[in-house]
């Protein structure tokens, strides 16, 4: 079995290298492939998402992504490497994107909120990533009458709803059974069809409750009262934004892991591509002190998910508890002047602690 590893730029490569180390200790096994995504792939192929790479992935169980972007590449005209993860996704229809947001024990300190408000935080994002604002059409820069302008599309179709409505209710019913569906139906036409549709989808799912809240709303909630929440369901574009709020409440954004599936099933496990949810971090790129939780925490998902191995998943989870509560942090998570640990050293008693 075959496990596409692509690790992007910036810390992408480095949280990559964090979490192939785990993956390995737990699933020694498996065959291990390296591609190349985003700006590394378009300096040595030209491309963010060479031909080399999908048919890597095409021949995995699942792809463990790093994060892909890099400023020398914000040139207009210039090719982007982030198409690389637009693309993977729009390539293997992976439109389910969850994002779970669950306290580590230990780090109530670490986020800008009260502990008090954190302390059993566990909620989870499900965010629609193959439509909306991304994909539609037209989306373009022109002229209007020689003023420069721009124009993005945001389009959803009612199938395209209903799939990942299906999604956050399924998820909500091995939860508290609670779905908080985000959108902007005082002002978008594309909100006022997601609202219909996802109330339609939820007749098949009278034992979860649901609720509806406006996309601003749910960005004040988020910091008001984050405990509220079990699963919240939404668009692609509000789904980036709200899951880096989100991610904040856990102390860091280099906390948070996320997996991606579309509809391809096998009998023994999904496809699925794993990837912290954060960037490529240009500030500290480089530096070896970029907080690997993410990464780790996403080889983990992989285990469950697409190897339907609950035991190296659990190991995994365990582990990184077990170095929060020992007292480990990266620079990210140490309190202002607190002694931190770099990427490799922290990685080091993750490895310690399985
Ligand atoms: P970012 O997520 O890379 O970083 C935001 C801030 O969080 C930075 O201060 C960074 O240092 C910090 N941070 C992020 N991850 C961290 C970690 N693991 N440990 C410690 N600190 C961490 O967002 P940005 O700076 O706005 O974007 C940088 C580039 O990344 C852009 O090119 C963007 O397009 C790309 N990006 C890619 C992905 C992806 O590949 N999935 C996701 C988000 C952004
Ligand atoms: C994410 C990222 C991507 C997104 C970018 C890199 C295209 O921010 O995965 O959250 O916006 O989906
Ligand atoms: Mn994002």
């Amino acid at each position: 079995m075959t496990i596409a590893v692509l690790p992007g730029d910036g810390i992408g490569v480095e949280v990559t290298a964090a979490a192939l180390r785990v993956l390995r200790a737990v699933r020694a096994d498996l065959d291990y492939a390296h591609g190349d995504v985003g700006g590394a792939a378009i300096e040595r192929h030209g491309s963010a998402l060479p031909a080399e790479t999908l048919a890597l992935c095409r021949r995995s169980a699942a792809m463990l992504f790093g994060a892909v972007g890099d400023p020398r590449y914000d040139a207009p005209g210039s090719p982007r490497p982030e198409s690389a993860i637009l693309g993977l996704r729009k390539e293997f229809d992976l439109f389910a994107n969850i994002r779970p947001v669950k306290q580590i024990p230990g780090l109530e300190d670490a986020s800008s909120l009260r502990p008090e408000l954190l302390r059993d935080l566990d909620l989870v994002v499900v965010r629609e990533t193959t439509s909306g604002l991304y994909f539609g059409q037209p989306k373009k820069q022109f002229s209007d009458d020689g003023v420069e302008a721009a124009v993005d599309t945001m389009i959803y179709r009612r199938p395209e709803i209903e799939r990942i409505a299906r999604v956050a209710f399924e998820l909500a019913r091995e939860r508290r059974r609670r779905v908080t569906s985000v959108d902007k139906q005082n002002v978008l036409e594309t909100s006022r069809l997601w609202r219909r549709v996802v109330v339609a989808v939820h007749e098949e799912y009278h034992e979860v409750e649901l609720e509806h809240m406006l996309v601003d709303t749910a960005a004040m909630q988020l910091m008001r009262d984050p405990q509220r929440f079990d699963v919240i369901l939404t668009e692609n574009t509000f789904g980036d934004i709200l899951s880096d709020e989100a991610a904040m409440l856990t102390g860091s954004l280099g906390n948070l892991p996320s997996a991606t599936f579309g509809a391809a099933q096998r009998a023994d496990g999904r496809f699925g591509l794993y990837e912290p949810i954060s960037g490529t971090a240009p500030d500290i790129a480089g530096k070896g002190i970029a907080n690997p939780i993410a990464a780790i925490l996403s080889a983990a998902l992989l285990c469950r998910h697409s190897l339907c191995d609950e035991d190296a998943a659990a190991r995994i989870e365990n582990a990184v508890a077990k170095t929060i509560a020992s007292g480990a942090r990266t620079r990210d998570l140490a309190r202002d002047g607190a002694p931190s640990l770099g990427t490799e050293a922290f990685t080091d008693r993750v490895m310690g602690a399985l």
